[in-house]
């Protein structure tokens, strides 16, 4: 059967990365989580003196950007391939609410998109991909033959992911949960390099009252059809 790219875009926590996995698993593709590449930037850019409260080192952080190297593994174990950063598993702490503050102005610089996009192009280059991010379908992946634009309520969206964040043990209020997205959102989407928007061709999916396995259904039944070339 043959193979294609699937690009699913969307906010902050619109549930894109589980129906990503979903679908990777189901067809046997490779599922690349383009945020974390961003987040672990991040970490970086946070332990080197590139990123905090009070500075943001934006010549710093070009100069580094060959001393950062990512990585995606799996191991048997694992539900998802995890990411490393310069050779450390750092999957788990990328994960955050203080990485999640710092990442969108990270993501905002030039070099480091284009940085993390050629390694993403590399990553899709034998198709079979399922990616999802904030460019993936106007940048990284233009042609993908499904692409995906999934959105959700900002208070929806703040309580999957509080509650995502309170399971992993993370002390955290509803409220800097919701701030959090809504700043993102808003740098993601007015950002000058790549702003998150629909991209041409994409469908657009509002997941705000579907669960995640109606959400599923709906999804897989579009790249099915893509596959097939019934649409
Ligand atoms: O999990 P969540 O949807 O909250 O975010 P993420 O996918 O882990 O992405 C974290 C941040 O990285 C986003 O808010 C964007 O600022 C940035 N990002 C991006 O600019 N381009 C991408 N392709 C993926 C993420």
């Amino acid at each position: 059967m043959r193979k294609i790219t699937i690009a699913i875009d969307g906010y902050s926590s619109t549930g894109k990365s589980t129906v990503a996995k979903q679908l990777a698993d189901y067809l046997g593709y490779v599922y690349v989580d383009s945020g974390a590449m961003y987040r672990a930037v991040t970490l970086y850019s946070m332990q080197n003196g590139i990123i905090s409260k009070e500075n943001f080192d934006v010549e710093k952080l070009k100069e580094s950007l060959p001393s950062i190297h990512l990585k995606f593994i799996k191991e048997e174990a694992w539900n998802k391939a995890h990411i490393f950063l310069n050779g450390k598993d750092v999957e788990n702490e990328i994960r955050n609410l203080d990485v999640s503050e710092f990442v969108s102005p990270i993501a905002t610089i030039h070099e480091v998109r284009v940085k993390l996009v050629a390694q993403q192009q590399q990553l899709g280059l034998e198709k079979g991909v399922v990616m999802d991010g904030r460019d993936i379908g106007t940048v990284v992946f233009p042609n993908a033959e499904l692409k995906i634009f999934m959105n959700a309520s900002a208070p929806e969206r703040a309580q999957r992911r509080y509650k995502e964040l309170v399971e992993r043990g993370e002390t955290v209020s509803f409220n800097d949960v919701l701030k959090n997205i809504e700043d993102r959102d808003h740098i993601d989407t007015t950002r000058e390099d790549s702003p998150l928007r629909k991209a041409d061709g994409a469908i657009e999916i509002d997941n705000s009252d579907m669960n995640l396995d109606d959400q599923f259904h709906t999804v897989l039944q579009l790249a099915k059809d893509r596959i097939a070339r019934r649409i």
